[in-house]
């Protein structure tokens, strides 16, 4: 890890991420295995991360889905498998990168033999914080991407509209951080609703992350962002505006 940046973003209380409390990832998981009961609505089944223990880059999503659930790996469905597509596009070795989740269970109410997708709310996503700040502790990632607001506020603690921080690098604890859509945002994409120009503006966000460090105008910026919150809700409904009315953008 280079340099310590000043903090920009700011690390959601309950990260916790000083705090040593496992040698690896594997006792972590096993620790989350046993330790963490699962809140209503989500299978009991932990979905660890994956790739290698210690990694420069870190992609943080959502939560599993339903394919995750049963391979019991994260980002294996179809959102995953665009997702290493547009990686491989940006040039970055998924073999480098560690793909792990906000929240550690998929969250899902059942239809028939369906089970559908349902999004955490803050209270989930609190719930899986410091489990999450073991995992980077662990990883020590040089570069955190924030893949769509859940994981973004898992990391700073606040829902910020994605249109106010997406695709630039800022610092974060020691690290950087970049936030930009969510891969499963671009599968709801019709061809002719621009899903070409999305998806290369998703692979450009990701060439950007791990490629440049923040300047000093990255942090004044990161700071502006912060210094507005809470959020005008007509900057909350124009984000909302821009998602697919279907299903919302995790
Ligand atoms: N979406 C996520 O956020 N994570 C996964 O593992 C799969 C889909």
């Amino acid at each position: 890890m280079g340099t310590a940046l000043p903090p920009a973003l700011p690390v959601a209380e309950g990260l916790a991420l000083g705090e040593k409390r496992f040698a690896d990832l594997a006792q972590l998981y096993a620790a989350l295995h046993g330790d963490s009961a699962p809140r209503p609505g989500f299978s009991d089944r932990i979905v660890p991360g994956r790739g290698p223990e210690h990694a420069a880059l870190f992609l943080l999503g959502e939560q599993p889905g339903d394919r995750e659930d049963r391979a019991g790996q994260a980002f294996v469905g179809p959102a995953g498998r665009l997702l290493e597509q547009c990686m491989r596009d940006a040039a970055l070795d998924p073999a480098a990168l560690f793909l792990t989740n906000a929240v550690k269970r998929f969250k899902f109410e059942p239809r028939g033999k369906r089970r559908i997708h349902q999004r955490p709310n803050a209270g989930d996503v609190a719930h899986y914080r410091w489990w999450l700040g073991q995992e980077i502790r662990i990883v020590q990632p040089r570069v955190v991407v924030a893949l769509g607001v859940t994981a973004l506020h898992a990391l700073i603690g606040a829902r910020l509209p994605l249109k106010n921080v997406r695709g630039r690098v800022r610092g974060w604890d020691e690290r950087t951080l970049l936030a930009t859509i969510h891969p499963s945002y671009l599968l709801r994409l019709r061809p002719d609703g621009g899903y070409e120009e999305e998806r290369a503006a998703f692979v450009l966000d990701l060439r950007r992350g791990p490629g440049r460090r923040p300047s000093s105008a990255d942090h004044q910026s990161a700071g502006r962002i912060w210094d507005a919150k809470p959020q005008p809700r007509s900057a909350l409904s124009s984000a909302r505006a821009m998602r697919p009315a279907a299903s919302p953008m995790p």
